[in-house]
């Protein structure tokens, strides 16, 4: 790990611990294989960058820890169901260096198990009682599916780069904007500065998916492992 991604986790290593747990709790233990491997998806981790700007935010306004670690969780299980259904549609093989569900489930059970992981992201979210932080999920959520549709829909024409932006907004950087929005809305009833704080990570996700774009050009599976 680069210094600076410790620096980006250390502040926040005992939010991140605790993060773990939530997860593992909300992924459902049963439902045979599948359900095994909806827990591997999850223990395989992935970056946990959504929850960590959501943790991060929250505690640089000592919002309540519990409430924001719930929060995150759902945030990064809205990610994981997103990404279930997302290499479904792609097609894709590998995910957090192992083989998608898509790889070895049929497609109804791939479909229901990215149902779940909404499900319980949906159930996580709604645990810190806050009103506007589950409207914020629920756009994002509904952002998030305008974007994949979109996406879907227009994969063989070249995107104009105002429809490329839009595209990459729905997908990818309203959840990041939710991530930080829901840690600030946590902190404050400041409307300037949650405002602020959402488009500091509407901003973060724009540049994140481009580059996750760039390197779909300039690296490779082993490396990414996806
Ligand atoms: C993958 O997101 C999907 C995109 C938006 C490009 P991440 O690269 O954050 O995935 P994980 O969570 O680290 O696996
Ligand atoms: C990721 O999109 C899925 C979502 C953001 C919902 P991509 O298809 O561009 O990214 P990878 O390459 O599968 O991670
Ligand atoms: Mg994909």
């Amino acid at each position: 790990m680069s210094t600076a991604s410790q620096t980006f986790t250390s502040a926040i290593e005992n939010e991140l611990a605790r993060l773990e747990t939530r997860l593992l709790e909300a992924v459902p233990a049963s439902h045979s294989s599948v359900g095994d491997r909806i827990a591997d998806l999850v223990k395989a981790g992935g970056k946990r960058l959504r929850p960590s700007l959501t943790l991060h935010i929250a505690r640089m306004l000592q919002a309540d820890t519990e409430k924001a670690i719930s929060v995150a969780a759902g945030i990064e299980l809205l990610h994981t169901a997103t990404l279930v259904h997302d290499d479904l549609v792609d097609n894709a093989q590998e995910r957090r260096g192992r083989p998608t569900l898509n790889s070895q489930f049929p497609m109804g059970l791939v479909i229901l198990s990215g149902d779940l992981l909404f499900a319980e992201a949906a159930q996580l979210v709604a645990e810190a009682d806050h009103v506007s932080v589950v409207r914020s999920f629920a756009r994002a959520l509904s952002e998030i599916c305008h974007g994949e549709l979109m996406q879907a829909q227009t994969k063989h024409t070249l995107a104009t780069l105002e429809e490329y932006y839009e595209r990459i907004y729905g997908k990818t950087a309203s959840l990041f904007r939710t991530a930080a929005e829901t840690g600030a809305m946590l902190g404050t009833d400041d409307d300037d500065q949650i405002e602020a704080l959402a488009e500091y990570g509407r901003l973060l996700g724009m540049a994140f998916q481009i580059v996750d774009d760039a390197l779909d050009f300039s690296s490779n599976e082993a490396l990414l492992g996806k």
